[in-house]
């Protein structure tokens, strides 16, 4: 087993971003800012109905246009395997599975004339009737075998029921969350190069081997003959982590061209209805407690959709399973297979909407009591992990709420709501926990001496932002007993030894536990002094203590809204965290990850929402000027803090993931801060002006 790592010179040092130069000088290429000598351009083609069957394609005109090479359409397209994935078997039929669909492409010599031909194709289809609509009745919800990633769908445990009916307090309420789109800065895009010795593809990832694996598997190819690069990606919050159905389109195409780049870039509306997006849900919380506020009763049942070609069951209820004691507990998820595109991540899937409900609902009890809200939180801390038996290798949930509240300036506030006015601004202040588990995968690093004190590092991990060309130097560092600057890291590359996605806040336990291995494999088969030209290649595995120990982050948001008496308008006036996430490897970073976090959280509980318009099965907020991200005017003074925590569990370098637990619960700490501002209860997320009035 690897040991922790005990040098902390670089890890827990404030760096600047290894890449941040590169990038501020724009010299950071991004995939489509590769420009090969050659490249054609391809621009999809979408389905304008969201269900029913292509009757005719006429491509004559689209052909006709000077430097068009080929319209790619399921007449024409290869054949891809029956087991794939069914989101990425596009062209292989008639049909039609959702709106905007991709059922086409367009080749050209230059990204004009393929916009142009491209609007030029007619597609006739015949409609078929379609169903777009969540409902918590809906006729055909069904239950699962499993949710993301393989948990049970329901859990009971205890009589729920008859806790509930003789519980001294008591709510019942239901929650809804829409749609949601992950819109990082950077789009998807690829640049696939197609020939016989093999196929390059610089692509927008969060996990080069995957999208390795996954092009090869599609093709038939041998992977070692698919390489893909993606050194510098611009945001993904989950939506990159897996392929998607453009990067297949870009791949049939380069297959007409051999040898030819083949560049595509997808835009907002192209990307909206191709690249995953968060489930809406509707979740039913029902909360008892005996006087003292000790919950006798928790249940959480949730309601959700998939798309009808694939199952993705998003795991909503899960965090309800391991948050607070409970005497009795139930949650259940449903799903509604619908014609809508299908799911995928986005930034902590299943933690985001339920611990917004869960939250929202404990503040409500906590109000139904009269328990000041962060006292209920802390009077049903659990002594070890509800859902599994197993003690916690750390659980910072109660400092973080206890700092926060001293940060935040807690004590003494008034829990009346709705009687704080500054002029025509109702005034209110919420709190809200947040936890994500600690996931860890397996990888593969090599480590080789160049001489001089200097070493080589190299794993295919992925830097979607976050800062993993610097972190993962400072533990290079550390484990081989050098400075920072001595490290020579590589990354980014599916040439490099395997490493796994940049998801599931995974990303640094799992690199970083592999380059710590490595780098130790090396120094003790060299008594400490390996000579230039020494290197090895090792292999981490999933942590070896997750059978005995529950691991995860916690954290508690703070919130001050103002609410526009006469227009509704909601605006946050100070936010606040405190995490306790193990030990922070670089301040830096991590209060940018944290803070942007933070604010997607603001933006899902004031601004964001997917809309669909059922009566055509249509995405009507296809780009960034309808549906709504937070901007830097939304984002008020917003703190960010964390504790210490040692976890000798987790990692050798004993740090959590901290991707995505800024983002669960900022939501349900903003509606908790509403209601003590307005006295209204908004169940219904983004809290709107119109919700207000
Ligand atoms: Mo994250 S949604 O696991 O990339």
């Amino acid at each position: 087993m690897t040991d922790q790592l005990t040098r902390r010179a670089a890890v827990g040092e404030d760096r600047r971003r290894a890449d941040g130069r590169l990038k501020v000088l724009g010299q950071a290429r991004y995939a489509f800012e590769q420009l090969p000598a050659g490249a054609a351009y391809l621009v999809p083609l979408l389905a304008p109905v969201a269900r029913g069957r292509i009757t005719a394609i006429d491509a004559a005109a689209a052909l006709a246009v000077d430097g068009v090479l080929g319209v790619l359409t399921h007449e024409n397209a290869p054949a891809l395997p029956e087991h794939a994935r069914p989101p990425l078997r596009i062209l292989q039929s008639p049909d039609i599975t959702h709106r905007g669909q991709f059922v086409g492409g367009v080749l050209a010599d230059t990204p004009e004339a393929a916009a142009r031909a491209a609007g030029l194709v007619r597609v006739e289809v015949d409609a078929a009737a379609h169903d777009t609509a969540l409902a918590w009745d809906h006729p055909d919800a069904y239950v699962p075998d499993t949710v993301n990633p393989d948990y049970p769908a329901v859990t009971e445990d205890g009589d729920v029921d008859g806790a509930l009916a003789s519980a001294a307090h008591a709510v019942d309420v239901t929650y809804r969350t829409p749609m949601h789109h992950n819109h990082p800065m950077e789009p998807h895009t690829t640049v696939v190069t197609w020939s016989d010795a093999g196929v390059e593809l610089h692509e927008s990832t969060q996990h080069p081997h995957g999208v390795r694996a996954t092009v090869a598997e599609l093709f038939g190819l041998d992977p070692e003959t698919v390489r893909v690069v993606a050194p510098y990606v611009g945001g993904g919050f989950g939506g990159k982590g897996q392929l998607h159905a453009h990067a297949v389109l870009a791949c049939m195409a380069a297959q007409t061209v051999p040898g030819r780049p083949v560049k595509l870039a997808l835009t907002r509306r192209q990307l909206v209805p191709n690249a995953g997006h968060r489930t809406p849900t509707i979740q039913r919380v029902r909360l008892g407690a005996e006087a003292d506020g000790r919950l006798v009763a928790i249940e959480h049942d949730v309601a959700e959709h998939t798309s009808r070609i694939t199952e993705f069951a998003e795991q909503t209820a899960v965090a309800t399973r391991m948050m607070y004691a409970a005497g009795a507990r139930r949650t259940r998820h449903r799903l509604v297979a619908l014609d809508v595109p299908a799911p995928s991540w986005m930034r902590a899937p299943g933690e985001t909407p339920g611990m917004y409900a869960l939250e929202s609902a404990l503040d409500e009890l906590a109000c139904a009591a009269g328990i000041d809200p962060i006292e209920l939180r802390v009077r049903n801390e659990p002594e070890t992990d509800p859902s599994s038996g197993k003690p916690f290798s750390s659980r910072g949930l109660v400092a973080c709420l206890r700092e926060g509240a001293e940060r935040f300036g807690w004590a003494g506030r008034d829990p009346e709501p709705g009687v704080r006015r500054d002029g025509r601004w109702l005034v209110g202040s919420g709190v809200a926990a947040a936890t994500y588990p600690v996931y860890r995968q397996s990888a593969t690093a090599r480590v080789r001496a160049f001489g001089g004190g200097r070493f080589g590092v190299t794993i295919a991990a992925a830097d979607i932002g976050t800062g993993a060309w610097t972190v993962l130097a400072q533990i290079a560092a550390d484990a081989l007993g050098v400075a920072v600057e001595d490290i020579e890291l590589r990354i980014g590359d599916s040439a490099l030894p395997p490493a796994s996605v940049a998801g599931g806040s995974s990303g640094t336990t799992t690199w970083g536990t592999a380059i710590v291995t490595a780098a130790q494999k090396l120094l003790a088969e060299h008594d400490g002094d390996p000579p230039a030209g020494a290197e090895v290649t090792a292999d981490a595995p999933p942590n070896p203590h997750a059978d005995d120990v529950a691991m995860h982050a916690f954290g508690a948001h703070f919130a001050e809204v103002r609410v526009d008496s006469d227009t509704g308008e909601a605006r946050v006036a100070r936010m606040l965290g405190v995490f306790a996430a193990g030990r922070i490897v670089n301040p830096r970073t991590a209060r940018s990850q944290f803070m942007g976090g933070m604010t997607m959280g603001l933006g899902m509980a004031l601004h964001e929402a997917t809309i669909l318009d059922h009566r055509h099965g249509a995405i009507v907020t296809p780009d960034l000027a309808e549906y709504h991200v937070a901007s830097h005017a939304d984002v008020p003074a917003l703190e960010v803090h964390w504790i210490d925590e040692e976890d000798p569990y987790v990692n050798p370098m004993g740090s959590k993931g901290i991707g995505e637990i800024g983002i669960v619960g900022a939501a349900a700490a903003i509606g908790n801060a509403v209601h003590h501002a307005t006295g209204r209860r908004v169940r219904e997320l983004p809290i709107t002006p119109d919700k207000l009035l």
